[in-house]
């Protein structure tokens, strides 16, 4: 692992994600965030004290980012080469380093590899992803996730056969199998690294490798699909070969989305003896909050569970959001006016207080939250619409539906970022891919960087906390009072020293029992703590204790 990677705070930024299900390019509405616009961004980033991009795709694509038609070509909507390549060495000059997201589970069905596949039962490229010859009957079930029937199998009358997509069927997944198809995805990854990025990400990388002799699809698991998709043998020997191939050979991170179905899986991506991965990524943190909200307790045991499985090997994400979930302060905070700041700022302050790579979703930083768009036709993500197109189908419960969408589509965290108070919260003067979220006029980078109190500049303090103290980077973790239903308090220790972290996650005073003596006072996000020792509404407070 190279040695700046575990302490980069990465901002995570979604290029794409404009159009609607499975829309043509002529149908695409909006401006995005083009890649020089991108370059100002930067300075916003470098404000706040992050250190890295984790771009998402940005590959010419047939709709939203995640269907590469090109894996070697910038999206045209997004800019060229040029503008890439001005793009590294701006961020280098800067001293920011650059991940970029590789959809390598799949590919779009209208890249080239794919027309081929489906010309012809014989092209050289039959073998590039997963077909099901019609005349042996339909092929076994399985679930798709973007799917509007949830079938993964397409019928493709042109060679009678079926082929196989987890997600749209605009994303046909390919055929991690054939040695060929390895060798084309490595050399690609070659190719970015060579311009100089820094790292990749690999998207749903956990599903890449099947079971091709395709068993029953076990009932119930369709909840739980990444028991049954995850993880499939073969996986780690896929990604041994790609360290072999590329990581070892540049000096890059890696990451990949999803890190299995036990603390064994996640470790074994990570272990630094078998060369597979850097850092695990998993989701059982972001996967706790529904409907109705989340068991706190829960909250705080996975992230013990989590620290504790790699407190002395192996690399772990910490992060509570990113371009697949609704808004984090909706989510774990309180986006109510009274509460929204400070729940947010509470919720921060854990993201950067824990050990592990912080990666934060672009908004954050500001608290922003979701926008509840209240009619279907304001909603742009292809899984959200397909799923409301399948629960009008099938009779679903349509006020229900809409209030999922509401509080849970990836939408949420998808509005463009609110720069200031002007038309489109200062994002583009065109019209942006997806509305705006309503309240960008209280809260937005302008606003806030005036306000003293503000969640943007709470947020530099935290990030200059953990920058000049890497106890919080790489101290020990260990979580204290932990039956506490309001408080999660934990110490972080290390190199001769010790923090305090205590965090309200509740909207009530509350105080928690740590048996530790009192510190000095570091950080909080009331102006220094009540005189009654209490916890004001999500306050978090960070305490240096003596030795
Ligand atoms: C995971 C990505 O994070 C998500 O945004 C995407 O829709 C799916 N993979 C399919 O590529």
């Amino acid at each position: 692992m190279a040695s700046w990677v575990d302490h980069v705070i990465w901002w995570q930024v979604y290029p794409l994600g404009f159009v609607g299900a499975e829309k043509e390019l002529d149908e695409v509405r909006g401006e995005v965030h083009r890649l020089p616009r991108l370059q100002g961004w930067l300075d916003h980033l470098i404000s706040w004290g992050g250190n890295g991009l984790m771009l998402g795709p940005i590959f010419t694509s047939s709709t939203h980012g995640y269907d590469t038609v090109d894996y070697l070509q910038i999206d045209p909507r997004l800019g060229d080469d040029a503008d890439f390549d001005s793009l590294v060495s701006g961020m280098h000059r800067r001293g920011l380093k650059l991940v970029m997201d590789m959809v390598f589970n799949h590919s779009s069905d209208e890249h080239e590899w794919f027309r081929q596949s489906r010309s012809s039962r014989n092209n050289p490229y039959r073998n590039y992803y997963h077909w099901w010859n019609a005349e042996r009957g339909k092929p076994p079930y399985r679930y798709s996730l973007f799917d509007i029937n949830h079938d993964a199998w397409k019928y493709d009358s042109l060679t009678n056969a079926y082929y196989l997509h987890y997600f749209s069927r605009k994303q046909p997944d390919l055929n991690w199998e054939n040695p060929q198809v390895r060798k084309e995805l490595y050399d690609i990854m070659k190719f970015w690294a060579d311009k100089g990025i820094d790292g990749f990400r690999l998207d749903a990388f956990q599903f890449a490798a099947k079971d091709t002799s395709w068993p029953a699809f076990p009932q119930g698991y369709e909840n739980h699909f990444a028991l049954y998709y995850a993880m499939v043998p073969g996986l780690h020997k896929y990604l041994q070969e790609m360290n072999r191939e590329v990581f070892s050979r540049y000096p890059v991170m890696s990451v990949a989305e999803g890190a299995g179905n036990s603390l064994q899986d996640a470790h074994d991506l990570v272990d630094g003896n078998r060369k597979e991965l850097d850092i695990a990524y998993a989701f059982d943190g972001v996967d706790l909050a529904g409907l109705n909200g989340y068991d706190f307790l829960a909250f705080k045991k996975v992230f013990t569970k989590w620290d504790s499985a790699f407190s002395k090997k192996g690399w772990l994400a910490i992060f509570l959001s990113n371009h697949d979930q609704a808004r984090l302060v909706s989510r774990f905070g309180n986006d109510s006016p009274p509460f929204r700041a400070h729940s947010s700022q509470m919720l921060s302050t854990f993201l950067l207080t824990m050990r592990g790579t912080p990666f934060i979703y672009n908004g954050d930083e500001l608290g922003m939250s979701n926008a509840y768009f209240d009619k279907p036709e304001d909603y742009r993500d292809v899984q959200t619409l397909n799923e409301y197109k399948h629960q009008m189908q099938t009779g679903g419960d349509m006020k229900l539906t809409l209030k999922k969408m509401q509080a849970g589509s990836r939408d949420n965290g998808r509005t463009p970022i609110q720069w200031d108070g002007s038309a489109n919260a200062g994002f583009s003067t065109g019209n942006p891919w997806i509305r705006v979220n309503p309240n960008y006029l209280q809260v937005n980078v302008s606003l806030e960087e005036k306000d003293s109190n503000s969640c943007l500049n709470y947020f530099r303090k935290l990030t200059k906390l953990r920058n000049e103290n890497k106890t919080l980077v790489y101290g020990s973790y260990k979580i204290l009072d932990e039956e506490n239903p309001s408080v999660y308090a934990y110490l972080r220790e290390g190199g001769g020293e010790r923090f305090l972290v205590l965090l309200n996650f509740t909207d009530k005073p509350a105080s928690a029992h740590t048996g530790m003596e009192s510190g000095k006072y570091v950080l909080g996000n009331y102006n220094g703590p009540s005189p009654d020792g209490m916890l004001r509404p999500y306050e978090a407070q960070i305490y240096r204790l003596g030795p």
